[in-house]
């Protein structure tokens, strides 16, 4: 049995109430002003304030002890919504767009994630695997300690079972968490063009029943878009998906308002994403339907487009959970703190909502929140000791992660 103590700490963490926090319990944290954590085989056993956690130490020989020195600690950070899985960067794309190509007009010109499936398709697994792993080390030491990454730049059984294969080896040889997600509606490949309803039928028949088949995912999640997949193929997908036993992702209404939060609300989706598009009536129906609102700030900043309706969206009552998205097209970055820093700057969120988003309410958005997503007995020692004195340093030190360890199960990792 390890067990560690960690004293002497101010600690931030929203506390699970058994459900994602919305409306106005979402910026409610939890501070615990000269507290400790006592963790034993890497879970928490005890937390609050110092003196009530010393008290329950004596069932305990701890074997390492550590004085925090005022150190600010918060939980370790939940990015639910990644793409980090890719071969190549696309840095010519975003040159392209920032001299004024569309980002969907890209796409139709067989660039953009139909490029990310050529470069899947141009390297080996081995090569794959190393890809992926130095981004998903870059944002464990930037306070990722869990992470959900997708498939969706294969378009066929084979190139998604790649995908899919490199990802859970990113989960056995990494420190971090890794939730799944199969993304096979992610694009219409070249050759379904003139008929995508084909593409629909062939993800549905044999793509869904094979990735299940294997236990290699998780979740799925289509893209939702004009040019893309519409709201019928969407709702089709999501069904069988659900039917086969998968959670339920959407891209909804990213760059136009298709209905896909309207979609996200009628089948009761763990999650919505984008959103930069959502209308608020099917904004307020997602909320009632219970689905979380994953929004990528560094999307629209990548993109040039106006920023999803944060600070609404709360007092709309939809729970709202942060994410980079990090990806080679629409939006290269793995950093929390920076999209922290932008639900704070640019969606007007309180500091003590974004922290709420970028860790329980991210959480719940994967079906981790048993696990981690709050520093609460029984879940996971997972945190990040911060140069500052409060969760604010992650908005106020523009540029910098703020983030100086990072730890996993009690281990420090980076
Ligand atoms: O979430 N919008 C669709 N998928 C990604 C972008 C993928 C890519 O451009 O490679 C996104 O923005
Ligand atoms: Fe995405």
């Amino acid at each position: 049995m390890t067990v560690k103590l960690y004293r002497n700490a101010r600690i931030f963490t929203p506390l699970d109430a058994g459900h994602p926090l919305r409306g106005k319990e979402q910026g409610r944290i939890e501070e615990y002003r000269r507290g400790a954590i006592l963790a034993v085989n890497g879970l928490i056993e005890a937390i609050g304030e110092e003196n009530k956690v010393l008290g329950s130490l004596s069932a305990y020989s701890v074997n390492e002890e550590r004085d925090m020195e005022g150190a600010c600690i918060i939980p370790g950070f939940v990015d639910p919504h990644t793409h980090m899985c890719f071969a190549k960067r696309r840095e010519d794309e975003f040159k392209m767009r920032l001299d004024g190509l569309p980002y969907l007009e890209i796409l139709k010109r067989g660039g953009g994630i139909l490029s990310s499936v050529k470069a899947v398709q141009s390297v080996t697994e081995e090569e794959l695997f190393c890809s992926t792993k130095k981004l998903v080390m870059a944002a464990l030491a930037k306070g990722t300690t869990t992470v959900e990454i997708k498939s969706g730049y294969g378009l066929d059984l084979e190139l998604e079972m790649k995908m899919l294969s490199v990802i859970r080896r990113i989960s056995k040889e990494t420190p971090l968490d890794v939730v799944p997600t199969f993304m096979g509606a992610h694009a219409v490949p070249a050759e379904y063009k003139a008929n995508p309803d084909n593409f629909v039928d062939l993800i549905i028949n044999e793509m869904l029943p094979k990735v299940k088949g294997q236990g290699i995912a998780e979740f799925c999640d289509v893209f939702c878009e004009e040019g893309v997949f519409s709201v019928d193929q969407s709702r089709k997908i999501l069904k069988a998906a659900k039917g086969l036993g998968f959670e339920m992702k959407i891209h909804a209404d990213e760059v136009h308002d298709l209905g896909g939060a309207g979609l996200a609300a009628e089948l009761g989706v763990r999650s919505a994403e984008h959103l930069l598009a959502a209308s608020e009536e099917n904004l307020r129906a997602m909320g009632k339907a219970g689905s979380i609102a994953v929004l990528l700030p560094a999307t629209a900043y990548s993109l040039k487009k106006p920023y999803a309706r944060g600070r609404e969206m709360i007092d709309w009552d939809v729970p709202v959970a942060l994410a980079t998205d990090c990806n080679p097209g629409s939006c290269f970055c793995e950093s929390v703190p920076f999209i922290f820093g932008l639900g704070v700057m640019n969606m007007d969120m309180t500091i003590e909502e974004a922290l709420a988003a970028s860790t329980l309410n991210a959480a719940y958005a994967v079906s981790r929140q048993q696990k981690v997503g709050s520093l609460e007995p029984g879940k996971q020692a997972d945190f990040l000791v911060l140069d500052g004195e409060t969760p604010t340093a992650l908005a106020y030190h523009a540029g910098n992660t703020s983030v100086l360890e990072v730890h996993k199960l009690a281990e420090r990792v980076a």
